[in-house]
């Protein structure tokens, strides 16, 4: 088996360039407190990356704006899962040009899974000369290295191809919130689903020490946290890569004993992976949330086949429905590819049974989205964009009547939910335990707290609730 090398306080090094930074910073814009502009697209691993990022700009003395135009320091965490999200990334860093050219000193880089791609590079180079500073997800601890040398240098840098499969421990976090926070186990993805990149721009599986998680997470609960999620691309494969023999769900009953008042989420799950003995743990713990996210992107077996994914629409029902029979008020939620290359209607039709079958509290749907380099890409693909448009509205509607009666089963019922903020218009928005978000009347100083209350109402997608 192979241990990875984890460098610990690798941050040591790069602390002498947040220095350096500061004084350069107040050289260039003549000020003490330079402006970043951050912003994240993509999944939580991203967010949580993100929330790196931020916490190195504080040590190199930066502060933040949610405004480009006054930023000195502009940066996009780009997501490369499907073409929509690349092409809102290369819009967004269009409109950049302006900015660039009202203000030559601020710095615009990019950095995330898109900047792992070798065309993206290239598109980059050639038609974003404005773009100062490219790193890929592999060079991100040594983010505050390259911002000093493009500072110090005045040039392009672009740091992309080195591949990095060592664990970074020690870099600071500026974490977004202060009642939930992500907590990574584990980083890049083994699993080649046909259909993905994610394997291609994050690189292989890698799993953090179970001592480093547990510091983190009793740090997080003393601080007050009291919502933590664990992310990984399959935390079912949590401690492959160690040599000390813990998997997910012992990692999970360690986080488990931390006294306090709290929930532990974890996304995301693989069903190839996912045992009993994962749904025991759940059952059985103090803290884990009863939600149970598990991707099946199809319920067609040759689909899946085409889809790498290991598992067939059998042995996903058996999970699920262990699950259902040990987790008390579990709710389940899931992802879906509709439209993989040669995906016919009747096979589609599956993926509508098995909705039907489990019912989902709510589903992320996705339209197959061809990326370069992946096996499905080479796929021949004969239905129409507008016939798999039909089908994902048919997929959406059917969705929105089994959320809107799962929820509604759940009228009536007594459940301790965290109080996340205040509503959009009055009120407060609370989450149960299952991931469901809660509307109810209350004061603000109930925010962050957890308290029981009674659903008294169901809309598709959100309960109303009324104080105990
Ligand atoms: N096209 C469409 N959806 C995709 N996903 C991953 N890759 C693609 C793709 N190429 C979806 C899967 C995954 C979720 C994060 O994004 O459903 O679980
Ligand atoms: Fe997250 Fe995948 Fe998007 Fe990267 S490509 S940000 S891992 S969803």
């Amino acid at each position: 088996m192979q241990k990875n090398l984890v460098v610990e306080n690798c941050f040591e090094e790069q602390k002498e360039y947040c220095n350096k930074i500061k004084e350069i910073s107040k050289k260039i814009y003549k000020k003490d407190t330079p402006l970043a502009f951050v912003r994240t697209y993509g999944c939580q691993q991203n967010v949580s990356d993100g929330e790196k990022i931020k916490g190195m700009l504080s040590e190199m003395g930066y502060s933040f704006t949610d405004d480009e135009k006054e930023a000195n320091f502009i940066l996009f965490n780009t997501c490369a899962i499907r073409e929509h999200a690349q092409d809102k990334v290369f819009g967004n860093v269009g409109a950049l040009k302006h900015i660039k050219r009202a203000n030559p000193e601020t710095i615009i880089a990019l950095c995330g899974c898109m900047t792992e791609q070798e065309h993206v590079i290239e598109r980059i180079k050639e038609s974003y000369p404005f773009v100062d500073l490219v790193f890929g997800t592999h060079s991100l601890q040594y983010f505050p290295m390259l911002l000093h040398n493009v500072m110090n240098n005045n040039e392009r840098l672009f740091d992309t191809t080195s591949i990095d499969e060592r664990i970074f421990e020690g870099i600071p976090v500026r974490r977004d919130g202060a009642i939930k926070a992500w907590l990574p186990i584990m980083y890049g993805c083994n699993n080649f689903c046909s259909y993905c990149i994610v394997p291609y721009v994050r690189g292989r599986e890698r799993s953090r020490r179970a001592e480093d998680i547990i510091e983190e997470a009793k740090e997080l609960i003393n601080s007050g946290y009291k919502d933590i999620t664990l992310l990984g691309q399959n935390v079912n494969s949590y401690g492959n890569n160690l040599e000390d023999g813990i998997n997910f769900a012992e990692l999970l009953r360690r986080i488990d004993d931390i006294d306090g008042e709290y929930t532990i989420r974890f996304m995301t799950s693989h069903p190839k992976d996912a045992t009993r003995e994962l749904i025991d743990t759940i059952a059985q713990s103090k803290h884990i949330s009863s939600h149970f996210h598990l991707p099946f992107q199809s319920g067609n077996n040759r689909v899946l086949k085409a889809m790498n994914r290991k598992y067939t629409r059998e042995k996903y029902l058996e999970i699920i429905n262990y699950a259902k029979s040990k987790i008390k008020d579990v709710s389940l939620t899931s992802d879906v590819i509709v439209g993989f290359p040669g995906e016919t209607y009747e096979e589609f039709q599956d993926t509508i049974s098995l909705i039907k079958e489990v019912g989902f509290s709510s589903l992320f749907m996705f339209i197959y989205s061809p990326r370069v380099g992946t096996p499905a890409a080479k796929l021949p693909d004969i239905i129409s964009k507008e016939e798999k448009k039909r089908w994902f509205k048919e997929l959406v509607d059917t969705q929105e009547k089994i959320s809107a009666r799962v929820l509604s089963n759940l009228v009536g019922k007594n459940m301790k939910v965290l109080v996340e903020s205040k509503g959009d218009k009055s009120g407060l928005v609370a989450r149960t335990s299952g991931n469901i978000v809660v509307e109810m009347d209350g004061s603000e100083d109930l925010i962050g707290k957890f308290k029981d209350i009674e659903i008294i109402e169901s809309k598709n997608y959100v309960l109303k609730g009324k104080l105990l």
